[in-house]
């Protein structure tokens, strides 16, 4: 039998490299298996846990990023794309989930305080379904028993918990689901233009997939190098530097990267001459990413009944996870 894929964003706004780096390049290349199924959710009814108060925002997103999506190549004939909040499924599977882990488990993950101190939420009282999004996420997987999760390496939390709640299922009530594992870059994660966080929508910090050529090489001139490195000839520091984290992630040619690096360490490399390098990489990158979006964008009704179509094809599957479910819990009344 096939595996099941199963990844997600919220569409909360525009998708950026982090989230190229991070998971859509996977996602392409489960796509082209023949013994993997993929499906990519967008998680509307996750993104109201912190974004309950603009509604109108999120669902504007939830184009931009099926736009996005079909920029980058994900083809919504081999790949099930839905829309999280129609598969009413998710939320009962949250439901029965909660009952599965210790309260402490959800309120310690360490991405979740991360997010909160990051967005500023009050520390004391963050909206309890944000706290508790997590759970939620692991009925995103399980509905579809999805096993192999592409995420970004701040998502392995999730896919953790998603593991604990399937093992902790089966051993309850007689096995329904696979135990899911995250897949990850090699290199970590990509750093935002300024260094030190990552690449986040919240931080304002990214290079977006639907940014202009012109933005693009302003944002590439903007990132942090080292501070240190002020002429030509100085040595500069590679470790920090964002300029190299982008080319690792995204330069085709990495032996030339790894001479440039050294010639950066030794001195007589300037950063005007490594930055217009990225912008050339990024161009080549996103230059065809731009031109398939806009061409996809000159028809939203189409792209909205890729949506419905992957949302039905979803929710027959959710429908028979459903089923198997309510019968291993003894909920199966009538
Ligand atoms: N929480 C993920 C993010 O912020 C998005 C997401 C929602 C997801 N549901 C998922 C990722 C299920 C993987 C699997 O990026």
């Amino acid at each position: 039998m096939a595996q099941v894929m199963l990844t997600g964003d919220r569409p909360t706004g525009p998708l950026h490299l982090g989230h190229y780096y991070g998971s859509l390049r996977a996602r392409l290349q489960y796509q082209e298996d023949p013994e993997v199924d993929t499906f990519v959710l967008l998680a509307d009814a996750q993104a109201y846990t912190d974004h309950a108060d603009r509604p109108e925002q999120v669902q504007q997103n939830v184009l931009e990023v099926a736009l996005d999506y079909l920029a980058v190549g994900i083809d919504m004939d081999r790949t099930t794309v839905f829309v999280q909040s129609q598969v009413p499924e998710i939320h009962e599977l949250f439901v029965y989930f909660l009952n599965l882990i210790p309260l402490d488990m959800v309120l310690g993950n360490p991405t979740v305080k991360t997010e909160i101190e990051q967005k500023g939420m009050k520390q004391e009282s963050p909206p309890a379904g944000f706290a508790m999004y997590p759970v939620h996420q692991a009925g995103d997987i399980l509905v579809v028993k999805g096993e192999i999760v592409p995420v970004g390496d701040d998502q392995n939390p999730m896919i953790e918990l998603a593991r604990g709640i399937a093992r902790r299922f089966n051993q309850a009530y007689g096995d329904v689901f696979p135990e899911p594992h995250a897949v990850t870059p090699r290199g970590g994660r990509l750093p935002g233009i300024s260094g030190g966080a990552k690449a986040s929508k919240t931080l304002g910090n990214a290079i977006y997939l639907g940014d202009s050529a012109d933005e693009v090489s302003q944002k590439v001139n903007s990132m942090y190098t080292d501070p240190g490195h002020v002429r030509v000839e100085d040595p500069g520091k590679v470790e920090g530097n964002v300029v190299f984290a982008y080319l690792d992630a995204f330069d085709p040619r990495q032996s030339e990267v790894e001479q440039l690096k050294a010639q950066y360490e030794h001195g007589g490399l300037g950063d005007v001459a490594l930055k217009s390098r990225l912008s050339e990489v990024l161009d080549g990158l996103l230059s065809p990413i731009r031109k398939r979006r806009a061409e996809f964008a000159k028809d939203p009704g189409q792209v909205m009944r890729y949506l419905a179509e992957g949302t039905k094809r979803t929710r027959a599957i959710a429908g028979q996870t459903i089923d198997e479910v309510r019968a291993a819990m003894r909920l199966d009344y009538f």
